[in-house]
């Protein structure tokens, strides 16, 4: 009889490695859980009950995400990676930046010579931010409390503004939102808008790309990278309209 193939374990990636180096993906022993979809949803658009479940949760974040999703999130950086293009020096914003475990990592593989702001409003996320880029050895990451529709940046300041798995555009929130993006945004042909969201529908997305062509931005592209249940994960690039601003 042939003796069976030898099923090898996968060799970690390097996502993989900077995780298991932060010790946060082992799960959390206790505290304060992630919401469902239906309270997610009763709070969603209350700027004051959001910041104060992410300031509660914030301990927590990270070890409940990795802990069970690291695959997900690997695979949201590589999608991100191959549709956008970073390049070493550049300047990032990274809005709802949460522990900013993929931050922390683009600082340190991609933009070595550049920056990135990571601004939350729930501060406790901020905490944990400035945690992770300690262990990680990350000097060229900021971390700043602040909201996303008044950042705290100077204008035409940023290659890139990036919202990594926030729900801004199904909130109050959005159309702010875009407005402070387009404004801290570098107004050149490679400034790039990178958001990442879960939405419950087609017609949810539709209605976040049609929000934003109305303020300002071209679409670049618009994929579904995951899907669970009714829910889909989306990534959106876009760039600002030059015209508006000559
Ligand atoms: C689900 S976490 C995502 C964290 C991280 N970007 C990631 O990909 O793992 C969403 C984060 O967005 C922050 N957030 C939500 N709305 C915000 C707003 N209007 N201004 C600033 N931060 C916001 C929350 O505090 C939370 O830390």
């Amino acid at each position: 009889m042939k003796p069976r193939k030898q099923v090898k374990p996968k060799a970690g990636s390097d996502f993989e490695r900077f995780v298991k180096s932060l010790g946060v993906h082992n799960p959390p022993d206790t505290g304060t859980r992630p919401l469902n979809k239906r309270e997610f949803r009763r709070i969603e658009n209350s700027p004051e009950l959001l910041k104060t479940h992410y300031n509660a949760f914030a301990s927590n974040y990270a070890r409940s995400l990795y802990s069970r999703f690291l695959r997900v999130e690997e695979h949201e950086l590589k999608i991100i990676s191959s549709k956008v293009e970073f390049r070493p020096d550049e300047r990032i914003v990274s809005v709802g930046s949460g522990p900013a475990i993929k931050d922390a990592f683009i600082a340190k593989q991609l933009v070595k010579d550049g920056r990135i702001t990571c601004i939350d409003f729930a501060h406790n996320m901020g905490r944990e931010a400035k945690k992770t880029a300690e262990k990680a050895g990350v000097a060229n990451l900021s971390v700043v409390t602040g909201d996303a529709s008044k950042l705290p940046l100077a204008s035409g300041s940023q290659d890139k503004v990036m919202a990594l798995q926030t729900n801004i555009p199904n909130t109050v929130s959005w159309v702010p939102f875009l407005k402070e993006a387009r404004r801290v945004l570098k107004k050149t042909p490679n400034s790039r808008l990178v958001l990442t969201f879960i939405s419950d529908n087609k017609a949810e997305t539709r209605r976040a790309l049609d929000v934003l062509k109305a303020s300002g931005f071209i679409a670049v592209d618009a994929i579904k990278y995951a899907q669970a249940g009714s829910q889909e994960a989306v990534l959106l690039v876009a760039k600002p309209r030059l015209a508006a601003y000559y």
